[in-house]
């Protein structure tokens, strides 16, 4: 009887297939392979054109549930449609300036900075000095020999584009290629707190910012030093954000190899709607002990108690997603 209802159940939902069209078109059309499309200006091919919310669609609910989660995801967005920005990322620079020295010596460009990956077409070689075209949002290749690369490349365009679709924000967060980490989906996760993003306790740089400091129309914003605030032993959550920190996360920096640390955890647990467990050791006590004796002249002994006095458990409750 078991095995009776059980081939029923098969049969409903072999007819719920000829039923469904739409569960059959998923993997319909097999002679139609879709082709992570070429970007015709630079010819990168990198996770351009297969539509994250195809699968992920839950995400991008997810993020367009309120005004403020609409917002946010729409700044990542802005971030992925800006060249200026993430050409830097594509590019690994990290040393971005605008000195009068290169400004004199290559006319017409604002902002500089050297290229440390290899970009997959040889058309920027690591060594190669970028040059931003004042007035655009495009970089070129203005000096080719720094890195004992051959040369020719000067004039190349290097501006990495994958802006100006629905699901940018996706790939501003996700793209390996920012990093040429070389997963075959190009995609990986990276934490808030990358040094390339908001920053973390560890960023090696003067103050402290993350390297998005050093592009002009972020250079005062807050979210460029997040981090560097978070790391401040007077901030009230500077403990929780540097022992999320020593913790290491599931998932791999595809630039080293090595597991990101859970720092982003703090972020998040502020910013989204994730459940956070608190267990908070309140400051140490003390306990004096006056003790008096003979006669005379009073000795006083002091015996300082130091004990851990409460712990507090809070509990806030959410999803990851918002319901
Ligand atoms: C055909 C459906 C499909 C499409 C399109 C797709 N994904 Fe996925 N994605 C999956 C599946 C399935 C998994 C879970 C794999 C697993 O469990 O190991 C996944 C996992 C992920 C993960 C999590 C990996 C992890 O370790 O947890 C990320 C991040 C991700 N996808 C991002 C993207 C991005 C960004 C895009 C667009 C470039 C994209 N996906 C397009 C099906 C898809
Ligand atoms: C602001 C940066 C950011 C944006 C924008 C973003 N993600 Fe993520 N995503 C993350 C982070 C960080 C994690 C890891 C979360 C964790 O550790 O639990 C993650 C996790 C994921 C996962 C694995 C977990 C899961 O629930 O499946 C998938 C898949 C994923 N993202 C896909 C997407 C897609 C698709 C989009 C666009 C619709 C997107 N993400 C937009 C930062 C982002
Ligand atoms: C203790 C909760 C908390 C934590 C942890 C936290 N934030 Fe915030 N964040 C806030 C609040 C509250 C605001 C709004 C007030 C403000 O701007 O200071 C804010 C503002 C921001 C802003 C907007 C600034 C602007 O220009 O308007 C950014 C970006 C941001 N946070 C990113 C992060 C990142 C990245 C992390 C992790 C490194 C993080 N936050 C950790 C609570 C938090």
């Amino acid at each position: 009887m078991g095995n009776v209802k059980y081939l029923m159940v098969l049969a409903i939902a072999a007819v719920g297939l000829f039923a469904v069209p739409s569960m059959l078109a998923t993997y319909a059309g097999t002679h139609t392979v879709e082709a992570n499309a070429p970007d015709t200006t630079d010819g990168s091919t990198s996770g351009k054109a297969l539509d994250c919310r195809e699968c992920h669609g839950y995400i991008d609910n997810a993020a367009q549930a309120s005004n403020d989660s609409t917002g946010i995801y729409q700044k990542h967005i802005n971030g992925a449609n800006d060249t200026t920005y993430t050409t830097y990322l594509g590019y690994y620079g990290t040393d971005m300036n605008s000195d009068a020295a290169n400004i004199s010596v290559f006319s017409g460009y604002d902002l500089f900075f050297t290229a440390n990956v290899n970009k997959s077409d040889n058309k920027v070689l690591p060594g190669d000095r970028l040059g931003h075209k004042n007035g655009t949002i495009d970089w070129y290749v203005v000096q080719d020999n720094l890195g004992g690369n051959t040369t020719g490349r000067v004039g190349n365009k290097a501006t990495d584009s994958y802006g100006g679709k629905a699901w940018s924000g996706c790939l501003f967060c996700h793209r390996a290629a920012f990093f040429y980490g070389g997963t075959h989906t190009r995609v990986q996760v990276r934490g808030c707190t990358n040094d390339w993003c908001h920053g973390n306790n560890a960023t090696a740089r003067p103050d402290g910012k993350s390297y998005m400091a050093d592009i002009p129309g972020y250079a005062a914003s807050k979210a460029a030093q997040t981090g560097k605030w978070l790391n401040r032993s007077s901030d009230a959550h500077n403990k929780w954000f540097n022992a999320s920190s020593q913790v290491q996360d599931s998932y791999i920096n595809a630039k080293t190899g090595q597991p990101i640390s859970k720092d982003y955890y703090t972020c998040m647990g502020c910013h989204t709607h994730a459940n956070v467990q608190l267990s908070i050791t309140k400051s140490t006590g003390y306990d004096a002990t006056l003790t008096s004796v003979g006669s005379g002249a009073i000795n006083a002994v002091y015996v300082v108690n130091t004990t851990n006095t409460t712990q507090l458990y809070s509990y806030k409750e959410g999803a990851a997603f918002k319901k």
